[in-house]
């Protein structure tokens, strides 16, 4: 009998502290604080890696109003508008349009929000406007000069690559959007290392696929029809279009026994991670989504609790407010490192 009632007793107070216990802010989500994130398009295939990753590292601490700026600029200047009303207490902006951060900047001073912008580096003049501005990136050079180097080991470790044997590289070079200082710094850097390491070089074709992977295999399938076995070397300034280069490729018979040819890009993204198991690609530059998204939610939970920007964090800001991820060769030898960048 007493027994039953200390059981009861037991039950009825367990119950009773439960029941007492208020909502806490994850489950309610209203109690988060809001921060607005922009991405300039959903459909962009190293984006959708950076946007899991921000919603990953945000769980239980903020509560996200996360939308697709379509790659529209006016579209996305009125998304930030929205927020604003919203009463969200940080944005975070990937940038439609590169050169548009000083719209977005004129609006957060107005409301006195702090930005953490990221993926498409802002001009240093707008950064440089506003105190409560920042980045999340990487330095973009970096990433054209590993992939530069990847290229020349490659090339000098192949001889037979050099199909006409006339000791000259004929590139083919897939272009990432114009006026992205990603696209044009990996350009700029990826040919100039392999000059500056010896090798000389011929540019048989160079546009723009704007990181799309149709867009690169529409490019490539005319550049396979002018150029044929001329081609000796595809670089990609990411693995969308580098994956759209190799459809390509083996749709014209090519990557088959002696028809070879060496495609290489940037991201490092699953997808191509495959390829280059199959030794179908040479190798890719990890951009480290998983990190990049961390340090944006890093960043914006501090910036959302009134902390100082990088108070309790290890990650550390150049002169230009920037954190900067660090890139990373990836071949056949370390496919894990990247792997574990993509939550694979
Ligand atoms: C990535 C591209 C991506 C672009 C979007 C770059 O850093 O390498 O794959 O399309 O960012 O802005
Ligand atoms: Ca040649």
């Amino acid at each position: 009998m007493k027994r039953t009632l200390i059981v009861l007793l037991v039950f009825v107070m367990t119950f009773s502290l439960v029941a007492c216990t208020p909502a806490t802010p994850a489950e309610s989500g209203s109690e988060l604080p809001g921060v607005g994130v922009t991405i300039y398009k959903f459909d962009d295939n190293f984006m959708s890696f950076v946007r899991g990753a921000i919603q990953r590292e945000a769980e239980g601490k903020l509560d996200l109003t996360l939308v697709d700026s379509a790659n529209d600029q006016a579209k996305q200047n009125e998304q930030v508008d929205g927020f604003i009303q919203k009463g969200v207490k940080v944005l975070a902006i990937n940038l439609v349009d590169p050169q548009a951060a000083s719209a977005i900047i004129e609006k957060a001073k107005v409301a006195d929000l702090p930005v953490v912008f990221y993926n498409k580096e802002p001009d240093q003049s707008a950064m440089d406007s506003y105190d409560k501005a920042w980045y999340v990136g990487t330095r973009s050079a970096e990433s054209g000069e590993i992939q530069g180097q990847m290229i020349l080991d490659a090339w000098n470790a192949n001889p037979d690559w050099d199909k006409n044997g006339d000791g000259v590289m004929q590139y083919v070079l897939l272009k990432g959007e114009p006026g992205h200082p990603d696209a044009e710094a990996r350009t700029k850097y990826a040919v100039e290392t392999v000059v500056n390491g010896g090798v000389q070089v011929e540019e048989l074709e160079l546009q723009t696929g704007m990181w799309d992977t149709a867009k690169g295999k529409d490019l490539m399938d005319t550049w396979i029809s002018k150029h044929g076995d001329a081609i000796e070397m595809v670089i990609a300034n990411n693995d969308a279009m580098a994956l759209g280069a190799l459809t390509s490729l083996e749709a014209a018979g090519y990557m088959v026994e002696g028809k070879f040819v060496p495609i290489v890009g940037v991201d490092a993204i699953p997808d191509a991670l495959a390829k280059i198991e199959e030794g179908k690609l040479v190798g890719s530059v990890l951009n480290d989504a998983g990190n990049q998204g961390k340090a944006v939610i890093d960043l914006a939970n501090n910036l959302a609790n009134g902390k100082d920007v990088l108070e309790g964090l290890d990650w550390t800001l150049d002169e230009a407010k920037a954190v900067r991820v660090p890139y990373k060769a990836i071949t056949l030898d370390n496919l894990d490192d990247a792997k574990a960048s993509y939550g694979q």
